[in-house]
């Protein structure tokens, strides 16, 4: 697993310290989860609404797919949740996405490649954090999960990553690519501490 973590283009890396911390309160960390289980689900089937005339090869398949699983974990995730006594709550938040969703350029073009790259990063950024609890979860359940979703958010990563490249040429795509990514090392950055995927360091 080592090795693709570091293949993630990220420009920072979470330490090892911030999966101890997120897993102090395991219910709050899989509310949370749950939640962006279930928005990255929504997220996939607006994608494969919003834009029916850009008729993508191999659009409408990738976004039914992410979709489907991003539903499956969250039917995991909520199982789990339950057992251990917890239930999802009104009212979640995640500034990070928000935040990220705001560099979304409006126009036809621009805006779906950079939904696209958008999505790309949470995935990307997830599959990271999922390592990083992977590697210090003491609860085998959370281990062996948390090491299960690495794989299916890295493909995610992938698919939106390579449907953003047909949406623009090459040289376009890569320069927004890595100005998002750049914006996602600070907005993550800026993110307070707590048991959250998402939280800052
Ligand atoms: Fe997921
Ligand atoms: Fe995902």
């Amino acid at each position: 697993m080592k090795e693709k973590i570091q293949n993630l283009p990220l420009r920072t890396r979470t330490p090892l310290s911030w999966g101890s911390a997120a897993l102090a309160d395991p219910i709050a960390l899989l509310i949370d989860h749950a939640f962006l289980e279930m928005k990255a689900a929504q997220n996939a089937m607006e994608l494969m609404t919003r834009w029916p005339n850009e008729w993508t090869p191999g659009w409408v398949e990738t976004m039914t797919s992410v979709a489907r699983d991003e539903t499956a974990h969250l039917a995991q995730v909520t199982r789990m949740l339950m057992r251990r006594g917890g239930r999802m709550e009104r009212g979640h938040k995640s500034f990070y996405a928000a935040d990220l969703r705001k560099l979304v350029r409006s126009g036809k073009t621009g805006e779906t490649l950079d939904r696209l790259c958008v999505s790309a990063l949470i995935e990307a950024r997830s599959c990271e954090r999922f390592s990083v609890l992977a590697a210090t979860a003491s609860d085998e359940e959370l281990r062996k999960f948390y090491d299960a979703l690495f794989s299916s958010e890295l493909g995610h990563y992938k698919v939106f990553l390579k449907l953003a490249y047909k949406m623009a040429p090459v040289d376009e795509v890569t320069a927004r690519w890595e100005e998002l990514l750049d914006h996602e090392a600070r907005i993550l950055a800026e993110q307070p501490p707590g048991c959250r995927i998402h939280s800052g360091v």
